[in-house]
Formats: C-alpha cells, structure tokens, sequence
C-alpha cells in the first residue's frame, strides 16, 4: 500500500500559529498508521497568502490543503486518505 504524504509548513506564519507542535506529528499518530503516513517539512506553501484558505497552521494531506491543523485534525484526514 502507498503511504499518505503529510507535508506540514514550518514557514513563518504557520510556525507561530502553532506548526511548532505539528513538529511531533509522528510521534502522536496512533500506532496503526505509523508505517502509512511520510511526513515532511515544508517552506512556506503559500497557503498562508491565500484567503480561500483559512487560518494558519497549513499542512497537506496528499496534496490537499488543511487549514487550522491539529494533530487530530491531520489524523482524521490520513484516514479519509486511506
Ligand atoms: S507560512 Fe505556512 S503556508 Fe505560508
């Protein structure tokens, strides 16, 4: 099976609305999707720039957009994905 991408924005904008503790993202997603998800860092998506969007902290979830990201959040879209 092919893993869900999880990008999460460490830009600016979206460190300081609370990315910071996305950080840990892996460490916090329940034992059954640990080997399903990648999760990487991104600069800036240029989400935070966009109004259609919403509020910062931004990540995507295989390519989709997330706005005001929690780590509950993110997990409930990794399994939409799934
Ligand atoms: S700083 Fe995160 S989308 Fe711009």
């Amino acid at each position: 099976m092919s893993k869900v991408h999880v990008k999460i924005c460490v830009g600016t904008t979206c460190f300081v609305m609370g990315a910071s503790e996305l950080q840990d993202l892996e460490k916090f997603l329940p034992d059954d999707l640990k080997d399903k998800v990648e999760i990487s860092g991104a600069a800036c998506l240029g989400l935070c720039r966009d109004e259609n969007y919403g509020e910062a902290p931004f990540v995507t979830v295989d390519g989709e957009p997330l706005s005001n990201a929690t780590v509950n959040a993110i997990v409930d879209k990794i399994r939409e994905k799934l």
